[in-house]
């Protein structure tokens, strides 16, 4: 890390000075964050030789949130031809083939989040195939609706997002207000959210949660920012991990545990200033 070698103009200099952490974050920004090492190659995009089951519904849930990431495959260029535009023209791009775009953070479609706003599509959840069998799920995946070709996700991996589909949904209508998109207060347990925080997320995210930043310019964007803005999408995060980056899912831990780091880096700070 070059962090003690850098010339600083005067007024970032200035903005350091004033802003405790505003250095460190400055700093880890310039590198470009879903890079990982060659090492990292197995655990980011590959698979265990005997999967758990914890781990396919991750994995699956990766391939649900962006598959391309996931997968290391190329970004499919331009729109689906499965998305609805007459319903919906602000969504233009590759955006268009992730499934969680057209079914929702929640899986609950235009039943849920996506019922307005710049991602409404019309189009019905999955919730309702929770627990239906695998058989039953595979056709559907490779429908109409479903343009994905065996070199976009090959049948392997589709088993993944399956298995996914039938046992890896949570209704997220118990723990965020649909009001207001944010965690229902007094839901988890901020303690064991903390806990476990501070133990495992705080590796890569720093205790504070801004060691990492993927917002652009003056414009932040920690933990805290995203938990307290977009619940249901760290609630995937947590649950199957960022495709494509070397980070950690808690999968294997138990639903109130999720819960409880959600609402525990809700009360993380969301901007410099905090
Ligand atoms: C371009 C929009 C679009 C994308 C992207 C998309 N789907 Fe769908 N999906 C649909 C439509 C349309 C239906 C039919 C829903 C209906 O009957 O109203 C559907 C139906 C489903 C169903 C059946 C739901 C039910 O209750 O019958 C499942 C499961 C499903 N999709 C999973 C996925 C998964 C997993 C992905 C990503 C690999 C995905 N979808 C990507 C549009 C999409
Ligand atoms: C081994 C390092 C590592 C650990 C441990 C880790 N993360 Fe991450 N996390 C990352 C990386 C890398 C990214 C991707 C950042 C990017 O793409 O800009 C990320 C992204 C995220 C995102 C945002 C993704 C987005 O862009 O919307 C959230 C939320 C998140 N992590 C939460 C957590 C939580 C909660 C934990 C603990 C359960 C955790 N992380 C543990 C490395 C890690």
């Amino acid at each position: 890390m070059k962090r003690h070698h850098q010339i600083l103009p005067k007024v970032a200099l200035a903005a350091i000075l004033a802003t405790p952490n505003a250095g460190f974050t400055d700093t880890l920004r310039a590198i470009a964050p879903q890079e990982h090492g060659a090492q990292q190659q197995e655990f980011v995009h590959g698979s265990p030789q005997v999967p758990s089951k914890e781990w396919t519904l991750a994995a699956g849930g990766r391939i649900y949130d962006n598959w391309w990431e996931a997968l290391d495959r190329p970004e499919p260029d331009g729109i689906n031809p499965a998305y609805p535009v007459s319903v919906n023209d602000q969504q233009t791009g590759s955006g268009t083939w992730r499934c969680k775009e057209c079914h929702g953070w929640d899986y609950q479609g235009a039943g849920g989040i996506y019922s307005q706003g710049s991602h409404f599509t019309g189009i019905s959840g999955i919730m309702g195939m929770r627990g239906a069998p695998i058989e039953e799920i595979m056709p559907i995946l490779r429908n109409e609706s479903h343009p994905y070709t065996t070199d976009m996700i090959t049948d392997d991996e589709m088993l993944r997002v399956a298995h996914f589909v039938s046992e890896g949904l949570t209704d997220m209508r118990a723990f965020i207000d649909y009001d207001t998109r944010t965690v229902i207060a007094g839901v988890g347990d901020t303690d064991r959210g903390r806990a476990i925080f501070q133990t495992t997320c705080a590796a890569c995210h720093g205790f504070d949660g801004r060691a990492m930043d993927w917002g652009a310019g003056d414009d932040h964007n920690f933990v805290g920012t995203e938990a307290r803005e977009l619940p249901d999408e760290v609630y995937n995060k947590i649950s199957n991990a960022h495709p494509g980056a070397a980070m950690i899912n808690l999968r294997a831990f138990s639903l109130d545990d999720r819960i409880s780091v959600m609402r525990y880096i809700a009360s993380l700070p969301s901007g410099l200033d905090d």
